[in-house]
């Protein structure tokens, strides 16, 4: 056996609801007679009306379509709140740990149900209602997920745009989905400063003449300005409002939310979920991958702005009835132990976080996390990018004290929910491997012309076969959705993303092979920070690449070439960084950049990127070939001058 296999432990295998036998079985039936399997799973969500129509699905460009439970009818709010009244009313279903240690707050379904209840009663008096798209812009508050659960028990659909953006990247999502109603808060605070939600919304909507209602709560009292007439307090609105609102039904393939992520080209897609087989996959997803427990409390340090906290910490989790504790500030605030501590003061049992967090709490070396119990845990995931096993060993060893097996779970926005996965009482693991296919997916890969290539090899990873939990299209642009995913390898979902398969049929998913970067777990396209240089009036080109960052996973590299007689200097640089923050988000900060005199491009104008990257990546020796560009020479520039990156 080789060193760095972890077998299934003896006692998860006896005791996690699907042992490797379990697996293979109903691996095997999900893949050979998918209607049956997806038939009968589909009966873990409440209908309103039973589906009898299993799945509709062409891959196929020219009718590209996916159906899933089409003549179902259901609400997700339903079925993540009243369903479990009678028998959970008094069982916490979040619970609220604040910035500040000495915060918290635990609401029971029943008080949830109330909650939910009375803004979904507000926003309709404001005038919303099915199918109107709302844009939630706010911090990690138990009112986040009261918005969006309120919007999907009317029928609107959510559209959550992450705290950290920009109003120019807020203005642009609220504008390309045309939402007419903004939830917001005063203010956010993370590790201890404040971000001006409501001021950043004040400054979108100066561009968005659409928006008519901004719901704002009020959580730290920060001062905000108002305008009559459009801004009305949350409280305010729910105040005198009934508890009791009725669940709209809503079809199985009406839209639950859209979700902005970054491509390779372009603005960012609004990726748009349904709200039947949404429901099915991520309740299914969130009970076999966390072998989640009756009574277990399962904390996801997500945030709701993304894709993640969407599925695995909202919809997934109570859906299945479960505790999810939802956490507003940073893993080192006040100090680096904070994780552990909540895990030890809320008993957390399953633990799932990004790598990125690992590798900066490892860099703090042992001693935080030993100072903690966590003798609560018994699961630990991960989830973003790929996990390097330092890393992973680190989490294994240090975190889990090696009692905790490690779901290094792999998916995406647009896949709704967990693809490839272990399955902690199945699956013997290897660290860095996101291991094997959940029930339903068949992840195939392809060479470049598109031919599957089989055995122990790499490729570029597609999907062959549907799966309830996948996006439906891109909000407004469904020749985009067709385009982008299934025009390169026609009849296939592609990725994006690349990998590996062993010879134990592990996947081993080794990054982007598009123009996008995945930057703490967080996916950015290098078109957009490229865009957003460009806009400054002193840049007249900019090449954006990724690589290699030993915290971020993969660091953002700007190459800028400037505007005849300016000159470069360290002001002109850190200038370009704080532009882009403000024009994107901090996420977006270039962490490089390298004044470039000159592109390397062909003859046609195209920018060779490839040679970018090696050159960002100190990897002169492959440059490949070099002869087809307009003017060899600025690749010896950009070499030589590469010292000057700061
Ligand atoms: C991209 C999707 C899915 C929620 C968070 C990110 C990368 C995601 C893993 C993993 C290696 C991973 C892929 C993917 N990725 N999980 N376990 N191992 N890579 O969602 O922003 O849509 O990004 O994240 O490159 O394509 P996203």
């Amino acid at each position: 056996m080789s060193a760095d296999l972890h077998p299934v432990p003896d006692e998860w295998a006896r005791t996690a609801k699907i042992d490797n036998d379990k697996y293979q079985e109903m691996y095997r039936a999900s893949i050979e007679d998918p209607e049956t399997f997806w038939g009968e799973q589909g009966r873990r969500i409440t209908w309103f009306r039973d589906y009898t129509k299993i799945r509709d699905v062409s891959y196929d460009a020219d009718d590209l379509h996916i159906r899933w439970y089409e003549d179902g009818t259901l609400n997700a709010a339903y079925n993540c709140l009243d369903r479990h009244l009678a028998d959970k009313g008094d069982q916490p279903a979040i619970i609220w740990e604040g910035d500040e240690p000495d915060t918290d707050e635990t609401v029971t379904y029943r008080d949830l149900h109330a909650r939910v209840g009375r803004l979904a009663n507000g926003l309709k008096a404001l005038g919303v209602s099915k199918g109107d798209r709302v844009t939630i812009y706010m911090p990690m508050i138990i009112e986040a997920a009261v918005a969006m659960l309120a919007c999907a028990r009317i029928g609107a659909i959510h559209s959550v745009v992450f705290g950290g953006f920009s109003p120019d990247s807020l203005a642009g999502r609220i504008q390309d989905c045309e939402s007419n109603c903004v939830i917001t808060a005063d203010e956010g605070v993370r590790g201890g400063r404040r971000i001006p939600l409501k001021a950043n919304t004040d400054a979108a909507l100066a561009e968005c003449p659409g928006v008519e209602h901004v719901v704002v709560v009020r959580h730290t009292g920060g001062d905000v300005a108002w305008k009559d007439g459009r801004d009305v307090w949350y409280h305010e609105l729910v105040e005198g409002q009934s508890d009791d609102c009725p669940a709209e039904e809503m079809n199985a393939e009406d839209p639950l939310f859209i979700l902005y992520t970054s491509g390779s080209t372009g603005k960012p897609k609004g990726v748009m979920h349904t709200t039947g087989g949404y429901m099915v996959y991520t309740s299914m997803t969130h009970e076999y991958v966390f072998d989640y427990r009756p009574g277990d409390i399962y904390w996801c340090t997500a945030d709701v702005g993304w894709v993640t906290g969407h599925s695995y910490i909202l919809y997934g989790p109570l859906a299945n009835g479960a505790t999810t504790l939802m956490f507003e500030g940073v893993p080192n605030y006040p100090d680096v132990s904070r994780f552990w501590q909540v895990c030890d003061k809320h008993n957390v049992q399953i633990f799932y976080t990004a790598p990125t967090a690992i590798r900066a709490l490892m860099g703090a070396g042992p001693d935080p996390v030993k100072k903690t119990s966590r003798k609560s845990l018994r699961l630990l995931g991960t989830v973003g990018e790929p996990i390097n096993p330092e890393a992973w060993n680190w989490y294994y060893d240090v975190v889990g004290e090696g009692r905790c097996p490690i779901v290094d779970t792999w998916w995406q926005t647009e896949t709704g929910g967990i693809l490839i996965s272990p399955l902690p009482g199945a699956t013997d693991l290897k660290p860095g491997s996101a291991t094997r296919p959940f029930f339903g997916i068949r992840p195939i890969l392809v060479d470049e012309f598109g031919k599957e290539l089989e055995g122990a090899v790499s490729g570029n990873l597609c999907i062959t076969e549907s799966w309830p939990g996948q996006m439906r299209t891109v909000y407004g642009d469904h020749e985009r959705f067709v385009q982008t995913y299934f025009s390169t390898y026609p009849g296939r979902y592609f990725t994006g993303d690349g990998a590996r398969r062993d010879e134990d049929g592990y996947f081993w998913i080794t990054g982007r092979v598009d123009d996008v970067i995945n930057v703490s777990g967080h996916r950015m396209g290098t078109a957009e920070v490229e865009s957003a240089l460009v806009a400054h009036d002193k840049v007249s080109e900019a090449a954006v690449v990724g690589y290699p960052h030993d915290l971020k996973g993969q660091g953002i590299y700007a190459y800028v070439t400037l505007m005849a007689g300016e000159s470069p200097n360290d002001d002109l640089r850190k200038e370009l960084v704080q532009w882009v923050r403000k024009e994107i988000g901090p996420i977006a900060s270039p962490d490089l950049i390298q004044w470039a005199p000159g592109l390397p491009k062909t003859r046609s104008g195209k920018i060779m990127r490839r040679i970018l990257r090696k050159i960002a990546e100190d990897d002169y020796g492959s440059l490949g070939d070099t002869s087809t560009l307009a003017d060899p020479a600025v690749v010896d520039d950009l070499i030589e001058n590469r010292q000057n990156r700061r």
